[in-house]
């Protein structure tokens, strides 16, 4: 049997039962598509049965509040996917009168959908033949076929795309396909395979050739990023603090935080930095007393570290337009941010 016929029997035999598999509707897949690019299938689909919860239909996302969507997307990073996603409720529900586009074409116009997403939907809901390339469908094809050009650069992408383009014009049901390909590359194709146990370990040119550690290939990997984020926690007599929203594109877009010193190396004291008195003066906030006791954790995302400082500072002014602490929870703000409000704040 050929290796696309086996992959889908296998495929239909063993597939995991999920939410967004058990009624084919564009607008569940999509959701389950987004949520699924950075996270998991166990996470996901707590995320995705939450989110579904909270806004059941098309209709009801796009009438929604964006704080409300990053709200439910707390936790699990990539805060662009969310606001995206609402962005793109409303077009679909405002210009294109509710219906959801049913094209790749169409859909890679919307915004947050690339090629993998355009692919999956109009695959699984639409019955286009278009491969979907995620990191297990490069894992498996790369093992599979010994491809060698390393799966983070644009050519070993490509020439995978174009692999997946041939396969997948040979199968009956191209979503089903495409969703065996992932599926087969999280459950078995895994970074740590169990080759014995592999339907294809006699046809494998990675396993045969004893590469299975070493394939896929992948360029030497940059260094992540260090930042040194210093929050500055002002609190006044009447326990009000000042609360910011992030407005760059960087990351942690539209979400809250502190006033914030970044530095280049770890801060031993705070408010002996020039930074620091020229907070002070914007604000004009004096020092009534500094907490000595600094809260510093270590948080890592995917291409940075983040070692993030609060320093708690209360001061002799009130605070015009500030929060009060036990309000902050109203507020979206990223994960390390919340843990250090609950721990030490409220
Ligand atoms: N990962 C992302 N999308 C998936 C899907 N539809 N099936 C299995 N794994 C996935």
């Amino acid at each position: 049997m050929s290796f696309e016929n086996q992959l889908v029997k296998w495929y239909i035999n063993n597939k995991r039962e999920l939410p967004w598999r058990e009624n084919i509707d564009p607008y569940r897949v999509w959701i389950s598509e987004i949520i699924l690019q950075q996270t998991r299938v166990v996470q996901g689909e707590k995320y995705f049965n939450n989110f579904i919860k909270k806004f059941p239909s098309l209709e009801s996302l796009s009438s929604a509040d964006e704080s409300e969507v990053i709200k439910v997307w707390k936790g699990l990073g990539y805060y662009n996917r969310a606001i995206n996603i609402h962005k793109t409720s409303k077009i679909i529900m405002n210009t294109l009168n509710g219906k959801f586009p049913n094209t790749y074409n169409e859909l890679i116009k919307l915004d947050g959908i690339g090629d993998y997403t355009a692919s999956a939907i109009s695959s699984i809901c639409f019955n286009e033949y278009n491969p979907v390339v995620d990191g297990n469908v490069l894992r498996l094809l790369s093992r599979y076929y010994g491809l060698k050009t390393p799966i983070d650069s644009l050519k070993g992408q490509r020439n995978i795309r174009e692999i997946g383009k041939k396969l997948i014009s040979k199968v009956d049901d191209p979503g089903d396909f495409n969703q065996a390909m992932m599926e087969y590359g999280a459950l078995v194709c895994n970074p740590f395979p169990d080759c014995e146990s592999c339907i294809f370990s006699s046809k494998c040119v990675a396993f045969q050739n004893k590469e299975i550690e070493t394939i896929p290939v992948k360029s030497k990997k940059k260094k992540p990023k260090e930042r040194f984020l210093n929050y500055i926690v002002f609190i006044d007599s009447k326990e009000k603090t000042i609360v910011n929203k992030r407005v760059n594109k960087d990351i942690w877009y539209k979400l809250n935080e502190f006033p914030l010193i970044e530095s280049k190396k770890e801060i031993k004291k705070i408010t002996t930095l020039t930074e620091f008195k020229k907070l002070a003066k914007n604000t004009s906030l004096t020092i009534n007393e500094e907490k000595e006791d600094v809260y510093r954790v270590k948080h890592i995302l995917s291409h940075q570290i983040l070692y993030i400082s609060f320093y708690q500072i209360s001061v002799n002014e009130t605070i015009t337009s500030g929060v009060h602490l036990t309000d902050l929870n109203n507020h979206n703000f990223p994960v390390p941010i919340t843990n250090f409000i609950n721990k030490l704040l409220i």
